[in-house]
C-alpha cells in the first residue's frame, strides 16, 4: 500500500515539506516496482533529491539557529554515505553487491530508515523552531540539556522526539539529561 502524506508529518516550512512529499513519491514509485531496474532509478532519484534537499534544510537550520544542526548535518552525511555505498556495491562494482533480492532489501531498509528515523524523527525536531506564532515564543515545554562532567554538551527544546534524542546523546556522551 502506498505511503500517504499526513498532516502530522508537516515540519512547517513550505519548501522542506514539499521536499519530504517528493521523498514519499520516490519511495512509493520504488515500492510499486521493486526490481533492479527501478532500484537503479530510485538510487539516482535519491541522490538528486539528497543533493537538492539536504543543503536547503541545512540552510534553514543555520538561519534559525537550530541547536542540533551539527548533529543533523552528520545524519545527512550518513544517509548520503549509505546511499553512495549501495550504488557503488550494486551498480558500479560488477563483482560485488549480491543479487536483486539483496539490492531490493537493502534499498528498502535505507528508504525506511530515511523516512522513519530521519524525516519523521529528526526533521520534526525543527517544527517548534519554525512556528513561532503557534506558542507565542516558538518554544513549548521545557528545555533539556545533556551535561557531562559539569559541561553542557547538547541541548534541545522539548517536542516530539526530543526526549528520546537527548537520552541517546546522553548515553553516547556518558552524561545525563537535565530538564529546565
Ligand atoms: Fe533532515
Amino acid at each position: 500500500m502506498p505511503l500517504e502524506w499526513r498532516e502530522a508529518m508537516t515540519v512547517g516550512h513550505t519548501a522542506i515539506d514539499a521536499d519530504h512529499r517528493r521523498l514519499i513519491e520516490i519511495i512509493n514509485r520504488f515500492e510499486a516496482r521493486p526490481d533492479r531496474l527501478h532500484a537503479d532509478r530510485t538510487a539516482r532519484d535519491l541522490l538528486a533529491y539528497a543533493q537538492d534537499h539536504f543543503p536547503r534544510e541545512e540552510a534553514v537550520m543555520e538561519a534559525i539557529g537550530y541547536p542540533l544542526r551539527t548533529l543533523h548535518r552528520i545524519a545527512h552525511e550518513d544517509l548520503l554515505g549509505r546511499l553512495k555505498d549501495l550504488v557503488r556495491r550494486y551498480f558500479l562494482d560488477p563483482a560485488g553487491g549480491g543479487g536483486e533480492e539483496a539490492l531490493v532489501a537493502e534499498l528498502r531498509q535505507l528508504v525506511t530508515d530515511w523516512l522513519v528515523e530521519h524525516v519523521l524523527d529528526m526533521d520534526l525536531g525543527l517544527k517548534p523552531y519554525l512556528r513561532p506564532a503557534a506558542t507565542g515564543t516558538g518554544l513549548s515545554g521545557g528545555r533539556g540539556v545533556v551535561v557531562k562532567q559539569g559541561q553542557c554538551v547538547s541541548w534541545g527544546v522539548e517536542h516530539g522526539q526530543t526526549r528520546a534524542f537527548l537520552a541517546q546523546f546522553a548515553a553516547m556522551d556518558q552524561g545525563e539529561v537535565v530538564w529546565q
